[in-house]
């Protein structure tokens, strides 16, 4: 069996693992060291020879991506962290934030230091109030140490880090929306190109990376590309964390290989919670199509995902056991697309609003027999046509879903979600139904 690879969740579960001085204990700003005493370019490319790809979902290569801006014009170039994580499913980067912020900061230095940046931006969801605390705070120590601000340990490198709360907006992880948003206009996504790494933040050479793929940097700076390559697979190199939630025994973060199995992960996460058997996931949240039982020995990297129908996105492990309405979570999915839909473009817009009508009459019991149809023609309306990946993400659990487990759809233009499928036997906390909740609070 494959065993976990710690790296960034190595000491999550030491005492006060979030301080710095913790943090240099444990080896911490070894790489920030050795990266100041290389040549800009050679640190990019390290990156590039470690062969890292983003953790945002997409997988693209973090050392190309960086040497994409142009050469210096003696204005600013800006580093903007994607600390948003707001698609279902995903909880990686606020847990990695919260246990080990300097991990990240120190990250953003090296990235910043090999990009020619000056300022940077982390970018943080909103509503992880408890986060942006924690990175502020991160950020004051470090500042305090010599490792931000003016010559940074005597380099004679300068770097400022804004930490900036967004306002709860998913459309704000696409990256053009989320410099929008830094910028104080409404987010929504920038027609491309220009892309970011010729106009980005104001206009300017930006690179934007992930949280975890900057934090991923610091190792590769004491490890070495071959230690990276070391793990994973030839074209999905290194660690990663790996998300189990819903009905798993031991839900949580599983730092793993790139190209490990679902089947291998469950192993290790205790199984499928007792007495039942799975359903259904996602290999990569909300937006990837689901998978079933059939994918367990799927290698989870992103080549392997592609060839089996679905996306490694953020390894956003969703488990869903035989007790579950696929009909009912594709419906609550689809709602969050509908409401996060940004509006700028119609077959998102317009589209999202009509599966969300449709999904809700069939987790009713109230569809019709062409609904089914409908389903599948709205979103081929969508995928492709979409101006960002939103719309063709609402797309996925909706095609994956009807190709997987069409006669539960089929059953849904005569029985409701709740009769086939009782919530308090999926629920993994004690149920009461909302309605009831509420006519309680109406009666009081
Ligand atoms: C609707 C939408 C939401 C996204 N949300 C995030 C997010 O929360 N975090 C993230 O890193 N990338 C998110 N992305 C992907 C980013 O646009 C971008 O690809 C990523 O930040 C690049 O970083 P990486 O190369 O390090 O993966 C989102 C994309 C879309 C279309
Ligand atoms: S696909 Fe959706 S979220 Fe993206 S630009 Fe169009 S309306 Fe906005």
């Amino acid at each position: 069996m494959t065993t976990l690879t710690p790296v960034l969740s190595a000491h999550w579960d030491a005492d006060r693992s979030w301080k710095l001085d913790r943090y240099e204990a444990d080896g911490g700003y070894r790489g920030l060291r050795r990266a100041l005493g290389m040549a800009p370019a050679d640190v990019v490319t390290a990156v590039k020879d470690s062969g890292l790809r983003g953790r945002g979902g997409a997988g693209f290569p973090t050392g190309m991506k960086w040497g994409f801006l142009p050469a210096p014009d003696g204005g600013p170039r800006y580093l903007v962290v994607n600390a948003d994580e707001s698609e279902p499913g995903t909880c990686k980067d606020i847990p990695l934030m919260l246990a080990s912020p300097q991990d990240l900061i120190e990250g953003v230095i090296i990235t910043s230091y090999a990009i020619g940046c000056h300022h940077a931006f982390i970018y943080v969801r909103g509503e992880v109030v408890h986060v942006y605390r924690r990175l502020l705070e991160a950020v004051r120590e470090a500042r305090e140490a010599g490792y931000v601000g003016t010559d940074i340990l005597g380099s004679g490198f300068d770097l400022e880090i804004t930490v900036h709360a967004g306002a709860g907006a998913y459309i704000c992880g696409e990256e053009t929306a989320l410099l929008d948003s830094l910028e104080g206009l409404r987010g929504q996504p920038r027609l491309k190109p220009p892309f970011p790494a010729v106009a980005g933040l104001y206009a300017r050479p930006t690179v934007v990376n992930n949280v975890e793929s900057v934090a991923s940097v610091p190792g590769i700076l004491v490890g070495g590309a071959d230690w990276f390559t070391s793990m994973g697979t030839e074209r999905s190199a290194g660690h990663g964390l790996f998300s189990l939630s819903g009905h798993v025994t031991r839900p949580g973060q599983y730092e793993a290989p790139l190209g490990i199995t679902l089947r291998e992960l469950l192993d290790m996460a205790g199984g499928v919670r007792e007495g039942h058997e799975l359903k259904f996931w996602t290999p990569g949240g909300s937006s990837t199509p689901i998978f079933t039982a059939e994918h367990l020995d799927v290698p989870l990297d992103y080549e392997s995902v592609g060839k089996a129908g679905s996306m490694l996105g953020t390894r956003a492990l969703q488990i869903f056991d035989e007790t579950t309405s696929v009909v009912k979570a594709v419906s609550r999915w689809i709602q969050f697309y509908k409401h996060e839909s940004c509006g700028k473009c119609t077959p998102c817009r317009e589209g999202t609003f009509w599966l969300a009508q449709i999904m809700a009459r069939l987790e009713a019991g109230q569809g019709t027999p062409q609904d089914i149809d409908l389903l599948l023609d709205l979103c081929d309306n969508i995928l492709g046509r979409a101006f960002c990946a939103l719309g063709d993400g609402a797309t996925s659990p909706v095609t994956s879903a009807i190709q997987y487990f069409r006669e539960e759809f089929e059953a849904g233009t005569h029985t409701p979600a709740d009769v086939l499928f009782p919530p308090e036997r999926s629920a993994l906390f004690d149920y009461t139904p909302r309605h009831s909740t509420q006519l309680a609070g109406v009666h009081a």
